[in-house]
């Protein structure tokens, strides 16, 4: 498909890009935690309003906290989704961030996931989106005291997640429907 796409480091990653949900136990370098955050501030937001706030957690007993308040919320056998029933939300990586925003900035926070997906596959990490979590931080209990935790004030809206760590599967690429993508001459 589009098999005459121009390669090079960064349509590599982008071309190559695929959601992660095993990761190695070791933490991001300060290098790397540096690239993904760089990469996350310089996403560009309409008329550079910058309404995303970010936090990158790296406290894994945070995590398996959240995890714990998380599966309560949404019931332990919820089959919501498909990975519950042996990952959690963070898929176990060793940074899980958060993005929130002033208003409904779904466009701005989903420009700058991507930008964080794309340079963290740039660098050989990978990385998974995570919607699923926002139940978390949108309970009107359990999303007060998360909220409290991680300095993210009640009246920001969750917009997405994102698992990111060093890759421990090479899953195959999923498929992608041709036919939606059409030039008009
Ligand atoms: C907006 C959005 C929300 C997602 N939410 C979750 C999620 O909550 N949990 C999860 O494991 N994967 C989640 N994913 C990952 C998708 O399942 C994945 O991107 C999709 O199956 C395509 O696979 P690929 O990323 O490998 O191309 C999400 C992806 C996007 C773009």
């Amino acid at each position: 498909m589009f098999d005459k796409a121009i390669k090079n480091p960064v349509t590599q990653a982008v071309l190559e890009r695929q959601t992660i949900r095993e990761y190695l136990p070791q933490m991001l370098t300060d290098e790397q935690m540096d690239t993904v955050m760089a990469a996350a501030m310089m996403a560009p937001s309409g008329r550079n309003s910058q309404p995303c706030h970010v936090r990158f957690i790296k406290n894994a007993d945070m995590l398996k906290e959240m995890q714990i308040d998380f599966k309560n919320i949404v019931g332990w056998e919820t089959p919501v989704h498909t990975y519950w029933y042996k990952n959690p939300f963070y898929h176990n990586a060793p940074v899980f961030a958060v993005i929130f925003a002033e208003g409904n900035s779904q466009m701005d926070a989903g420009i700058m996931v991507e930008n964080i997906c794309i340079a963290a596959k740039g660098i050989d990490l990978g990385t998974c989106i995570v919607a699923s979590v926002g139940a978390l931080f949108e309970d009107k209990t359990q999303g007060a005291k998360w909220r409290k935790a991680i300095d993210i004030p009640e009246d920001y809206k969750f917009m997405i997640g994102v698992a990111i760590g060093v890759p421990d599967e090479t899953p195959e690429q999923k498929p992608r429907d041709e036919s939606h993508y059409k030039v008009i001459e």
